[in-house]
């Protein structure tokens, strides 16, 4: 089994629907291990034994939420088996992958060991509090399913 961690950052709910349809996505197909949680939730001791992190931020002036921001140094810290990452943002206006684009530079940073399954996956919301753009939500599981397999061929 290949161990897949998923965090994500909400403030409004609509990051963590995403990560929930990527998560479906991945559990289609056999042979990976999923475990979804907020990032105030996020238990340590499971990501460090992850093979796998996914993280996922609403745009916040650009960029992740500093709480992402503050979790990703966390992470430089701990002593992680994971090889493999990816990410996901929200976001509301013209700011088309500029989160996850700040997230892989950080992780790129921070953490160095880990290698990008693939480029990040940024969602449009309708409103500043959503919801999600309905055509949107297929985009989140062929993400999901995408990354499963890469892993799966690692
Ligand atoms: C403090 C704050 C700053 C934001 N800044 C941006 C921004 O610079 N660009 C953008 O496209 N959306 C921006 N947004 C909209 C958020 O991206 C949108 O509310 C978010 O995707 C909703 O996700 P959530 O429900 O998971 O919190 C901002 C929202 C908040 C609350």
């Amino acid at each position: 089994m290949v161990k897949v961690f998923v965090v994500y950052d909400t403030k409004y709910g609509n990051t963590k629907l995403v990560a929930e349809k990527i998560v479906e996505g991945m559990r289609e197909i056999k042979g990976i291990e999923t475990v979804i949680s907020d990032v105030e939730e996020a238990d340590l001791e499971r990501i460090a034994d992850s093979d796998a992190i996914l993280i996922g931020s609403p745009n916040h002036w650009g960029g992740p939420s500093r709480t992402i921001r503050k979790f990703i140094d966390k992470l430089g810290k701990l002593d992680l088996k994971a090889k493999w990452f990816a990410v996901f943002d929200t976001y509301l206006g013209g700011d088309f992958e500029k989160a996850v684009k700040k997230m892989e530079k950080r992780i790129g940073e921070k953490l160095p060991s880990l290698k990008l399954i693939t480029s990040g996956l940024s969602i449009r919301v309708g409103g500043m509090k959503g919801p999600v753009i309905e055509e949107e939500y297929l985009r989140c599981k062929d993400f999901g399913k995408k990354i499963a397999n890469q892993l799966l061929r690692c």
